[in-house]
């Protein structure tokens, strides 16, 4: 487990209920074999004494930016200067508005300023503070600064609420620190091997029309692209789009649902993972006319009769345990998108669901930003993460991150 020894990481730790956690965080850090330092604001040592932090890290926990014993120890520059990586965990609204405006009013933000370290932060608050504007403005700008998310998580909180804003399990921020130091292996060295479905179908009505959608196929390329580089082999079967195709990518392309169903079918057993990011026509025409349908003068209307198409991903889901890949299915709604979405997730048989809000202005179809709830089975029935707005390439790290993550706990259960 110690692959990461020697990697320098500095915990910053804040004032709010999750902080409890951070001391599980240092005790995993600590077992992949990474040097910790701890740093805790004021509000941070309400819920949790430096010394637990300590006794965990094996290192003096810094708490002050104005304390001369331990700056004649390891100054706060050469503090910035020893971290390999910066984590912040729990991250409050408070240090997030802070550090959002490049404040420097505590040793944990002094630091960040000082550091050119890469950093990960896993916010925690109550759900409307997690959504208030300033927060959401706050996080955008931290991203574009390039803070990396982890979470938050959504559920039930400390205060009774339940919504996004609970801080991811310290597993997942110890995955992030792995992710982080770990290379992505050249995609010939793994076996592992992923098939996603993206963009439109067309369903012929005659030799010339069909019925069709806005998809774009700029999810699902985000999707293969951010897979290659996690090391994964990748076949992306698409219907029409105007995408080009990412390096290292086996394409497939397609017209019909059914089309995309045959190659699925022949192709997702072999599969580690199936992601169907595809927006597949519901119905077809039952009997598409051999020649172009001719306009008559003795009818103001014409009668086309639909028949459904096949439940691509719901046909993979229901393939024989030996056979079945991890299947993860997207949703695009335009309310009570978690209860919908849940409803999907275990109706399809899925084991995630990657759920959008399409009736928000500038995401989802066609742009090129998307905000998303991932759902995922856990043992306690399901588990959620919100991603907030950011560009389809960002989600599509976070989607695949989590997929892994769900492949690694089903290969280790029996
Ligand atoms: O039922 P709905 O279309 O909302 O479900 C969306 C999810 O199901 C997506 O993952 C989509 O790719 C998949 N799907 C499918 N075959 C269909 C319809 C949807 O694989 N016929």
């Amino acid at each position: 487990m110690a692959r990461l020894t020697g990697k320098r990481v500095l915990l910053g730790v804040s004032g709010g209920i999750a902080a409890y956690k951070s001391a599980l965080i240092v005790r995993l850090l600590k077992q992949m074999g990474c040097d910790v330092r701890v740093v805790m604001t004021e509000g941070a040592q309400a819920f949790i004494t430096p010394m637990t932090l300590q006794a965990l890290s094996g290192e003096e926990v810094r708490t002050s930016l104005l304390d001369p014993q331990a700056e004649a120890g390891m100054g706060h520059i050469e503090l910035a200067r020893w971290a390999d990586l910066i984590v912040i965990a729990p991250a409050t609204a408070d240090l997030m508005a802070r550090l959002a405006q490049g404040m420097a009013d505590d040793l944990l933000t002094t630091l960040c300023l000082a550091s050119d370290a890469p950093r990960l932060m896993a916010p925690a608050m109550n759900q409307a503070m997690w959504r208030h504007i300033a927060t959401q403005r706050n996080l955008h700008t931290l991203i574009d600064d390039g803070w990396q998310m982890i979470g938050p998580a959504a559920g039930e909180q400390a205060c009774g609420d339940t919504g996004p804003g609970r801080m991811s399990e310290p597993d997942a921020i110890s995955d992030a620190v792995m992710a982080h130091f770990t290379p992505a292996p050249p995609p010939d060295s793994t076996s592992r091997h992923v098939v996603i479905t993206a963009g439109p179908t067309r369903e012929p009505l005659d030799p010339v029309r069909y019925i069709s959608n806005h998809s774009s196929g700029k999810m699902g390329f985000a999707l293969a692209d951010a897979a290659v580089r996690q090391g994964l082999n990748v076949t992306l079967i698409c219907g029409p789009v105007n995408q080009p195709t990412p390096d290292k990518v086996e394409r497939v392309d397609i017209e019909t649902a059914r089309e995309m169903d045959a190659a699925v079918q022949r192709l997702a057993p072999q599969a580690d993972l199936f992601i169907g990011c595809a927006a597949v026509a519901d119905y077809r025409l039952e009997a598409p006319s051999t020649h172009k349908i001719k306009k008559t003068d003795d009818s103001e209307t014409l009668t086309l009769t639909l028949i459904k198409n096949p439940d691509i991903i719901a046909r993979v889901a229901a393939m024989p345990a030996s056979r079945r890949p991890i299947v993860i299915g997207f949703a695009a709604e335009t309310n009570e998108i978690e209860h919908y979405a849940r409803d999907k997730l275990m109706r399809k048989g899925l084991d995630m669901i990657v759920a959008n809000d399409v009736s928000a202005s500038g995401l989802g179809f066609g742009s090129d930003d998307n905000a998303a709830w991932l759902l995922w089975r856990s043992q306690e029935g399901t588990e959620s993460e919100h991603q907030p707005a950011q560009s389809k390439q960002q989600l599509a790290e976070a989607i695949i991150q989590q997929a892994l993550r769900l492949s690694k706990r089903s290969q280790k259960s029996p």
